[in-house]
């Protein structure tokens, strides 16, 4: 029996207009192009979201599609985001930026009960496993810090991976040197370095497996005398940038220098972006390292791209102004 002939109630084999129509449709290659197109464009439009945003962002941005304002000046830096770049919302629940005088008692409060983690440092059980001062750093005396402290005189700068203290002891002595006092470095790093890291470090001890990052930091910043300028906030990156948001704490100069693959520097790129005051400046190391497959460069330049901002260098260093 042919393909469009169909059996009768009695049997008989009879031709269906009908079937040979459809069989001709469904065999078509034609037909299935259509319904792949239609399958296509219904699930586009119903989407609710974009599930790949930035990607599609960055697309948008590279073919000028979006206008991000290139100056931006309200409370903070960030607060005029477009709306086209919603997806990139990192932290919704900022508040209006609190005084500059009230941000070291704010952390103090908040984060150590009132007092000063450098009461009574060091603690008895880790004394004897500490250097007196243990300053390795990578391009943490860079010219960019002299640079951008004169020009900035920022009161508040906020250091996006700290280690043990290099770069943030220097940018202590600096405001210093230029008569900054009351200038406030909040230093953010777990300080649990990364897996492996003592292969290098040997002399940082651990006891049961808990590094002493922290309190070699602490003591390095004992020894060089300015635990009156930098407060350690000891968490992940991305927790404490979105928490300070929260608190209403700013920032007139950030260093970024924490992970430098590209999801971690985005993150804390786009997060430590939101605390920047108007005029504000944010700057980091690494933008020409090979390694990590030039995570921190590709996260810098696409940031920049998207916000129509300037990258400049500066040494080993990126940097980008807010005005
Ligand atoms: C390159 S070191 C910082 C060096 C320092 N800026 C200097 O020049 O002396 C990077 C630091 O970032 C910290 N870090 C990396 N990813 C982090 C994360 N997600 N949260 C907290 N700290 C992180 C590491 O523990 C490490 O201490």
């Amino acid at each position: 029996m042919k393909d469009h002939e169909i059996k009768s109630l009695h049997g008989n084999r009879i031709r269906s207009p009908k079937r040979s129509l459809c069989r001709t449709i469904f065999t078509s290659p034609l037909f299935y192009l259509t319904l792949a197109f239609l399958a296509f464009f219904a699930g586009y439009y119903t989407a609710t979201s974009n599930p790949f945003p930035s990607s599609s962002a960055a697309a948008a941005a590279a073919t000028n599609n979006i206008n991000f304002p290139s100056r931006l000046a309200s409370a903070t830096a960030a607060m005029t985001l477009p709306p086209e770049i919603d997806n990139f919302r990192v932290a919704p629940n900022c508040i209006d930026p609190i005084p500059t005088d009230l941000i070291r008692e704010t952390i103090l409060t908040r984060v150590y009960g009132g007092a000063s983690p450098f009461d009574n440092f060091p603690p008895p059980h880790v004394a004897n496993s500490l250097r007196h001062r243990s300053l390795k750093g990578w391009g943490s005396k860079g010219a960019v810090f002299r640079h951008l402290i004169e020009e900035v005189r920022p009161k508040i700068i906020i250091e996006v991976g700290t280690f043990l203290g290099a770069s943030a002891v220097h940018m202590a002595t600096l405001t210093r040197q230029l008569g900054l006092d009351d200038t406030l470095i909040l230093c953010i790093d777990d300080f649990r370095g990364w897996p492996g890291f003592r292969e290098q470090f040997q002399f940082i001890n651990h006891i049961n497996g808990d590094v002493m990052l922290l309190y070699q930091f602490m003591q390095n910043v004992v020894y060089s005398n300015v635990t009156d300028s930098v407060l350690p906030l000891p968490f992940s990156t991305g927790s404490t940038l979105s928490r300070l948001c929260q608190w209403g704490v700013t920032a007139d100069l950030i260093e970024i220098d924490a992970g430098h693959e590209f999801n971690s520097a985005w993150s804390d790129i786009n997060r430590a972006f939101r605390l920047l005051r108007p005029g504000g400046v944010m700057f980091g190391h690494d933008y020409f390292r090979m390694g990590d497959n030039r995570g921190v460069r590709r996260a810098v330049n696409l940031f920049a791209q998207i916000y129509g901002l300037r990258v400049q260098t500066d040494g080993e260093h990126w940097v980008i102004h807010t005005s």
